[in-house]
């Protein structure tokens, strides 16, 4: 599937962008993209496959990410008791701002494939994430439910997340206040999806990550997520 200016880049139209997603779409891809004078295409592509990997390689493709996806059969999983000190809830509209300032302080500097791709400038790498957060409430395309945290009347952290096919919760974006962080306000918050997909009927739960986010990793091991697949995420600019 070829997808021209990804929903969550609109914000950034000077830098006009393409996402591959499978290795037999990527030479198509550059054709359209030479063609549309499309200055970013961003492609994903599985670990396994080296052959491709070489390809894109030789072709110029920059290695920006590696992430790991987790899998958790949530309608065999009990339902999760939640000790946690903060408020648990779906967002609300008045969230939207709150969740925006979280994204900018939870994401600021974040070592995704954005921020690591140094012609990207700094602060639309990090507005993009305060973009993402604030329209995830409103615009179902990038999210269908939003649970936030919430301590002291203030948003603490929220998480995401996109129904799929009917049957997986996937978790799309989450963040923690960074003041907040390292308390179990994530894991909270997972617990909490967990049952929410469960009162839904839901059969999977689904998230990815950078391999080097070692706190989204303890979480998912915590709750019993099984690696369910891997990925590069290369970046070619033109
Ligand atoms: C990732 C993030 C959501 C974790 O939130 P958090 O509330 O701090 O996580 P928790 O306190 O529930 O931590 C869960 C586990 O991860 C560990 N952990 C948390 N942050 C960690 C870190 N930076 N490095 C290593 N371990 C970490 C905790 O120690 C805990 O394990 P433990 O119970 O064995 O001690 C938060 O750090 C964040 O917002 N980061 C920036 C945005 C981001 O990375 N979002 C996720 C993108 S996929």
């Amino acid at each position: 599937m070829l997808t021209l200016s990804g929903t969550e880049h609109q914000q950034d139209r000077q830098t006009p962008r393409m996402y591959a997603t499978s290795p037999s779409d990527v030479l198509e891809a550059l054709r359209i993209c030479a063609r549309d004078e499309v200055k970013l295409l961003i492609h994903e592509c599985g670990l396994e496959d080296y052959d491709h990997i070489h390809m894109l390689e030789d072709l110029s493709f920059w290695l920006m990410d590696t992430f790991v996806t987790y899998r958790l059969r949530v309608n065999d999983h009990e339902t999760v008791e939640i000790e946690t000190p903060v408020l648990l809830r779906p967002a609300k509209s008045e969230d939207v701002e709150g969740m925006g300032r979280l994204a900018a302080e939870a994401f600021a500097g974040f070592k995704g494939h954005f921020h690591n791709d140094l012609r990207l400038e700094r602060s639309k790498c990090d507005s993009m994430y305060v973009e993402w957060a604030r329209n995830s409430y409103h615009d179902k395309s990038l999210a269908d439910h939003v649970a936030v945290a919430e301590a002291g009347g203030s948003l603490v952290g929220f998480t995401t997340a996109r129904i799929r096919g009917g049957e997986v919760w996937q978790i799309v974006l989450s963040s923690v206040r960074p003041d907040f962080q390292r308390r179990g306000i994530y894991e909270a918050l997972v617990a909490y999806c967990i049952n929410w997909a469960k009162s839904l009927d839901l059969k999977w739960m689904q998230g990815a990550t950078n391999v080097d986010n070692y706190g989204v990793h303890g979480v998912c091991r915590r709750f019993g997520f099984n690696i369910f697949g891997s990925g590069h995420i290369f970046h070619k600019w033109f």
